[in-house]
Order: structure tokens, then sequence, then C-alpha cells
């Protein structure tokens, strides 16, 4: 690379001096003619021909190295895609044996709450927990491949923005219950209408509440708003968590990127929540922005376009 920015660097330089030693030679050759320049004149000849054969070393270089480039950009687009596509094959293999594995846990779960066979309930319904985080972990990928290989499909419906934050505050209550939150949710004054894929938006929205859940230490206060700015739709998350370091800010949005990326980190994830929401948001023409402060907590906001014919 840095072999490339010189040559490029060169070029205009033999260019200029060729121009100079062209100009020259007119000049004495056409307007000051003079006479016993002969030398000079050959000089001058012979420094244009060793100029201009630089030039063409030069930039026959330089297409050469274009072509690796361009060559090398094939291939990684290549690896990409193939990569791509191995996440994608992976997670659906993965997702079949697992879906079986939680459809007998909570069988088993059933079972064993009837025989008040508590040691084993427990077993059971850890088995099942997990066994959730894991089909969320694969759904994440399988989102995150389809986003990448561009398959990401949107169904369109008309809907408010409140019933799918009420759906979603609903859905995560027993996580925020287990850490003790106080959420709290304030609609405006009219309820705001979209036309989008319904259970994208909610992804949103559960990525998002899922974050400030986590990264928010117990008996914290959480509060999400809607509301209208422009014809834009608005909901934000606000948390009073640990908040984000502002040189990390920048990569949060990053796939496989977390804030704590050390070998112990305290909080349990892959990174992919906020690449995938930012992706889901921008497929909608919606934008996502964060204040944040570590200690003091976090504020994400999402802007969504409104539907204009309700
Ligand atoms: N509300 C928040 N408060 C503090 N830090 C946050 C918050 N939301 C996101 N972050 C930081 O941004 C990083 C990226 O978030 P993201 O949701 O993409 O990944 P994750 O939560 O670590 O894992 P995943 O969502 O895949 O389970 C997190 O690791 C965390 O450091
Ligand atoms: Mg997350």
């Amino acid at each position: 690379m840095k072999r490339k920015y010189s040559l490029e660097f060169c070029v205009p330089f033999l260019l200029v001096f060729i121009l100079l030693q062209v100009g020259w030679f007119i000049y004495k050759l056409v307007i000051m003619p003079d006479e016993g320049c002969h030398k000079e004149l050959t000089l001058s000849v012979c420094t244009i021909l060793v100029l201009l054969a630089l030039l063409w070393i030069f930039t026959s270089k330089m297409s050469r190295q274009n072509k690796i480039l361009e060559e090398n950009n094939r291939k990684l687009s290549e690896l990409d895609r193939m990569k791509t596509e191995f996440l994608a094959n992976v997670s659906h293999e993965l997702r079949t044996p697992l879906t079986v594995i939680m459809g007998y846990s909570e069988l088993l779960e059933e079972r064993l709450s009837k025989e008040e066979d508590e040691t084993n309930l427990k077993f059971v319904q850890t088995v099942h927990r997990k066994s959730e985080d894991l089909l969320s972990l694969i759904n994440d990928l399988i989102d995150f491949s389809r986003i990448e290989s561009g398959k990401l499909e949107l169904r369109l419906s008309l809907f408010t923005l409140e019933e799918v934050i009420s759906e979603t505050v609903e859905e995560l209550a027993t996580n925020v219950q287990k850490k003790g939150h106080n959420v709290q949710v304030n609609y405006g004054s009219t309820p705001l209408w979209l036309l989008a894929d319904r259970g994208k938006i909610k992804q949103i929205a559960v990525n998002l509440l899922q974050n400030a859940i986590k990264y928010t230490p117990f008996n914290g206060h959480i509060t999400v708003r809607t509301y209208m700015q422009g014809d834009m739709c608005c909901f934000e998350v606000e948390d009073d968590g640990v908040g984000i370091p502002e040189d990390e800010i920048k990569h949060i949005y990053q796939p496989f990127k977390q804030a704590d990326s050390s070998y112990n980190k305290k909080y349990e994830g892959f990174g992919l929540g906020l690449a995938i929401t930012k992706s889901l948001v921008q497929s909608h023409n919606g934008s996502i922005q964060v204040r944040s402060e570590p200690g003091k907590g976090s504020l994400f906001i999402v802007s969504l376009p409104r539907e204009k014919n309700v």
C-alpha cells in the first residue's frame, strides 16, 4: 500500500518536470534561439526522454498494482460471501436440533412439576433457559447473515409504535423483575402510526430494552418514551446504568464488538444486538442515536418515518 502512494506522488512530480523541460526546450529553440546552445538542447531532450521512460515505468507499475488490488478485493468479497453463507448454514443446522431439545425440555418440565420432583425440575428448567439463550443467539446470527448478504425482506403492515412497545415491555417483564428495575413508559398524546415490518420494529425495541436491563445494575431506572418529531416517530430508551466510555461509542454498532471485550467480561452477549438494530432501523429509512456517560447511563433514540395516510 505504501509503495502505491509513493508512486502516486511521483507521477505528478514527473509530469511537472517533463512540462518544465519541454517549456525550457521550446523557449531555447523557438523564442530565444541562441547559437552554441546545441549541447544544452541535446541534454534537455535526453532528460525529457529519461523522464518519459520513468513515467512509463511508474504508470505501468501502478496499473499492475491496481490489478493486484482489484484481484485481492474480489477474493476478499468472495471470502466474505462464503463466511456469511457458512454462518447462515451452520445457524440453520443448529436451530433444528435446538428446537427439539427445547420441545422435550418443556415436556419434561410439565411432567416433573406434576410429579413435584423439585431437584430434577430445576435441572430441566436450566436446560430450557440456556436453550432459549442459545436460540436467541442463533436467531441473531441468522438475521445478521441475512442483513450481510442483502437478503433482508421487509413485510410491511400498518400498526402503532405504542402497541409494539407495550408488547415488548410485557414480554421482558420477567427480566426486569429479576433485576429489580423500575420501568416507566411514557406515550405521546396521539398514537404513532408506522407502515413497517412489525416483527423487525419489535426486534429493535427488544434489543434496546434488553441492553438497558442488562447494562443497568440492580434496582435501576429505565424509561421508554414515544413522541413525534417533525415527520418522524421517535422512541427512546433511557437507563441509569453503567454507560459507555466516549472512545467506545463509535464501536458499539460494529458486529461482534462489546465495550468490555476482555476474556472474563461481566456481561453475556455476542455484540450483535446493536449491529442488527442499526441495520433494521436503516432498512426502514430511520436513524439511531446514542448519548451516554459512564456511570450515569445511556439514552438510545430511534427515529422512524411516520405513515402519513392514517
Ligand atoms: N444501554 C447500554 N448501557 C451501556 N452499554 C451499552 C448499552 N447498550 C449497549 N451497550 C454497549 O454496546 C455494546 C454492544 O451492544 P450489543 O447489544 O450490540 O451487544 P451485546 O449486548 O454485548 O450482545 P448481544 O446484544 O449480541 O447479546 C455492549 O457490549 C455494551 O458494551
Ligand atoms: Mg445487546
